[in-house]
């Protein structure tokens, strides 16, 4: 790959915007200044690189793991509040990187991004059945009846057939771990005010054997690798 399509590749501009970076000096390789634009890079092993000082490596597609704060929203065009982009660099957004799914914008958590649209369509279906464990915190104390509602099934408004939790735990009498397998709009939220609560906050720790990890700050993101897409596909 010639180093204007190295860089073109992984969102820093258009291609005559890149030219002028390398021409610029802001490239460089192994501590080097490379200048040429059609100078050849071997992929394997991925590229490291520097721009403006900046350490970067050659990823064919982008998967990224964030710890989505409250207050943002998931669309690139947000109505109301400012979106989760504004937390990534520019790049990832340039090169097409889209959230897989959507948290509601006071919801907290994992929230996973990616520009492997089959990636994205795959963890967005509801028919690939990815376990997603969320922390809830409710209005009014949890009790069996409400647990057992939630296991069994609730019918939410405008749905024909009821959805029910795959696993519904107390961890306190204020809050609920649950787990669901679709993604619907405003699902967890829906079906524990169906089951007679309210949930107050809403925090997405887990997609299937992926947890947000500990050291992930909020707010701050994180490239996923091998492991973690494998851990992932766990259920
Ligand atoms: N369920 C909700 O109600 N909101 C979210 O953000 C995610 C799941």
């Amino acid at each position: 790959m010639d180093l204007e399509t190295l860089l073109f590749s992984q969102g820093f501009g258009s291609r005559r915007q890149c030219r002028g970076m390398i021409a610029e000096g802001r490239l460089s390789i192994g501590g080097e200044a490379r200048t040429d634009p059609h100078a050849d890079i071997p992929l394997t092993p991925p590229p490291e690189f520097d721009v403006d000082g900046a350490r970067w490596m050659y990823r064919e597609k982008a998967y990224i793991a964030l710890n989505k704060p409250a207050g943002y929203e998931c669309s690139r065009d947000p109505q109301h509040h400012l979106s989760v982009f504004h937390l990534l660099p520019p790049q990832l957004a340039e090169r097409g990187v889209q959230s897989v799914g959507r948290l509601d914008q006071d919801t907290t958590g994992l929230l996973l991004l990616s520009d492997d649209g089959a990636f994205v369509h795959t963890y967005t279906s509801p028919k690939k059945k990815v376990p997603k464990v969320y922390l809830a915190t409710v209005r009014h104390p949890l009790d069996d009846a409400q647990l057992a509602k939630l296991r069994d099934g609730v019918l939410l408004h405008g749905e024909s057939k009821p959805s029910a939790a795959l696993a519904a735990e107390r961890r306190d009498d204020h809050s609920l771990e649950l787990t669901v397998l679709e993604g619907k709009y405003h699902q967890v939220k829906r079906m524990v005010a169906a089951a007679g609560n309210r949930v107050e906050k809403l925090h997405r720790e887990r997609m299937g054997g992926y947890a947000l990890p500990d050291s992930l700050a909020e707010g701050a993101w994180r490239w996923l690798d091998e492991a973690d897409l494998a851990a992932l596909r766990e259920k």
